[in-house]
């Protein structure tokens, strides 16, 4: 599953194709730049997952600072402390009346649910039923049945089904694809059957707690264990920037959540353990990198904003410092007129904990400066999916052999035309795997759909900056991976999408320096 190494052949093969005397042609990285590319994905991914806060973010944020610094950037750090939720052992223990114990297997656990401590929770385990759906696909608590929970509470069990999301529904219009991909297709681009990333289903843990529940054991419904697996979902932490909730959960698949149902069904269980050992770490850091690169026409014109998030479990969800700074340090040799900023921040995945946005308060003359701005995150992402297996209805989870659409969100107001117009001329000639959309997102009925992406990319699309959030949106996004997530990664598609990016930035350049931007 290891396709990545195939990389290597193909990087020998540019180098003899590409060797200019430069070693790159225009709106293209160079063979040096694909190869430094390559070594910075595999060495990052090696060290595990950056989180908000831990040491293999923080290492990462460093090393884009510094070679920002390197390649003739200005670079300074936003420095913060958070309060760091850090889950390390979880388990799930059912005792039988007739004294057999049973250790259940997991999906995973509930972001920011609770800290039980190594020695865990053990209680009644009690039957919810399901955490149902209100219709805007927001989790209905009302719904959960918590009548007869004993006075010293209970483990409370309930499955959880996820809303779905589709593109092709009137929340989001199509502004434009990229090239090769036939209109008639564009249906099939719409069914996002990922049936959970980004699930709204939060749960108020301090009145669940106030009614008897001690711990939680949520299944999933409509999804294989493999998908299901590591989930970091809902991110959602308690108001507040330290809080921890007091009701620790674990996930199990729709399989073993059946078992659980029929043994509380047959009154076979005495209680149920869980355990989270998930303590919070005061102080860690944890930084936001903001690098300049001084245009040739010179301070103060003018500003294209890129930026990214730099925290999370895989190479594909935080591999955004890696692509800006490739991106700085072609630009750094073919220098634009307009300047570039380079903003890549911190706190998307600690659940509120820290404001990914904050950078935006606290250096204003970035937003004010900026023509435009490009969001830029989970470049390479193969597409993964459960699939229909047999009559029994199985889902198996595995790669469908495409690449995973390159959603884009844009703003359909006036003040974006330009913008998209010299995005989707980015894609000429690139290969028909590539699959990028460019949705707007629509008000319907009075509800606002929801813009996907990083640092804040909402707030600046829903203002008069122009802007493009490019978010391919795999299954596995938000999950914890053994492999890191490096066998979902395609270096080539990473280059390729690089490249567009390349293409654009030097087309706004263009626009610009013609007085148009
Ligand atoms: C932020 O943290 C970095 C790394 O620890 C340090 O080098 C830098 O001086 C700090 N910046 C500020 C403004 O405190
Ligand atoms: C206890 O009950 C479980 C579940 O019904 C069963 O698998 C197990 O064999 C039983 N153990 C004993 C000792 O009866
Ligand atoms: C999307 O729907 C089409 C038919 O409308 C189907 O052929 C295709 O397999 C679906 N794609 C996914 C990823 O489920
Ligand atoms: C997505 O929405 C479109 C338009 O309503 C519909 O035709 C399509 O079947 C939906 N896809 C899925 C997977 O639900
Ligand atoms: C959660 O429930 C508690 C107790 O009922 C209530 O005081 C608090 O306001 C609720 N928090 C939120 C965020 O709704
Ligand atoms: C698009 O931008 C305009 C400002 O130019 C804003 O009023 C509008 O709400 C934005 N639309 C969306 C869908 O965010």
């Amino acid at each position: 599953m290891f396709h990545a190494f195939s990389v290597l052949p193909i990087s020998i093969l540019l180098l003899v194709l590409t060797l200019t005397p430069l070693g790159c042609a225009a709106g293209r990285l160079s063979q040096v730049q694909e190869q430094r590319l390559f070594d910075r994905l595999y060495q990052t991914n090696l060290r595990g997952p950056r989180w908000t806060g831990n040491d293999n973010q923080n290492t990462l944020t460093d090393l884009v600072a510094s070679s920002m610094r390197l390649a003739g950037l200005e670079v300074e750090t936003l420095n913060y402390t958070l309060n760091r939720w850090d889950p390390r052992w979880w388990s799930l223990t059912l005792t039988l009346m007739n004294g057999t114990s049973i250790g259940m297997p997991m999906t995973g656990y509930w972001p920011h649910s609770g800290n039980s401590g190594l020695g865990g929770v053990t209680a009644p385990l009690h039957d919810a039923g399901t955490f149902g759906l209100k219709a805007d696909g927001t989790g209905d608590p009302s719904t959960l049945d918590l009548e007869g929970i004993p006075p010293a509470g209970a483990v409370v069990f309930f499955d959880n089904p996820s809303p779905t999301r589709n593109y092709s529904e009137p929340g989001y219009r199509l502004l434009g694809t990229s090239r090769g991909i036939d209109t008639s297709e564009i249906p099939e681009l719409g069914n996002l059957t990922n049936p959970h990333w980004q699930s709204a289903k939060t749960l108020n843990f301090t009145a669940l707690h106030a009614l008897g529940v001690r711990a939680i054991i949520s299944s999933w419904t409509h999804t294989s264990p493999a998908n299901a697996a590591l989930q970091f979902l809902p991110n959602d932490a308690p108001p507040g920037k330290n809080g921890v909730w007091e009701v620790p959960g674990v996930y199990v698949s729709e399989e073993t959540g059946r078992i659980v149902r029929g043994l509380v069904g047959r009154r076979e269980v005495e209680s149920a353990t869980v355990v989270l050992d998930a303590p919070s770490v005061p102080g860690a850091r944890s930084a936001t990198v903001v690098g300049r690169l001084r245009g040739t026409k010179g301070e103060g014109e003018g500003s294209v904003l890129l930026y990214t998030h730099s925290d999370g479990p895989s190479i594909i969800e935080e591999n955004g410092p890696i692509l800006l700074l490739t991106i700085a340090e072609y630009f750094a040799v073919h220098r634009p007129a307009i300047n570039l900023d380079f903003v890549i921040t911190t706190g998307h995945m600690s659940g509120g904990r820290l404001s990914e946005t904050r950078w935006m308060d606290e250096r204003p003359a970035l937003l004010k400066e900026a023509r435009a701005a490009v969001v830029c995150e989970h470049f390479g992402a193969r597409e993964w999916k459960d699939q229909v297996l047999g009559e029994d209805g199985e889902l198996v989870y595995g790669p469908t052999g495409r690449m995973e659409p390159m959603w884009t969100m844009g703003n359909d107001s006036a003040a974006s035309a330009l913008l998209h117009q010299l995005y989707l001329e980015a894609f000429e000639g690139t290969p028909e795997d590539v699959r990028m959309a460019l949705l707007a997102p629509q008000t319907v009925g009075g509800v606002r759909s929801k813009w996907y992406g990083a640092g804040g990319s909402s707030v600046l699309g829903r203002s008069n900056l122009p802007t493009i959030g490019i978010i391919p949106q795999p299954d596995y996004l938000w999950t914890a991976q053994v492999d890191g997530g490096w066998s979902k990664l395609d270096l080539k598609m990473v280059v390729v999408q690089i490249n567009t990016v390349l293409r654009l930035i030097e087309s706004l350049d263009r626009s610009f320096l013609k007085g148009e931007l």
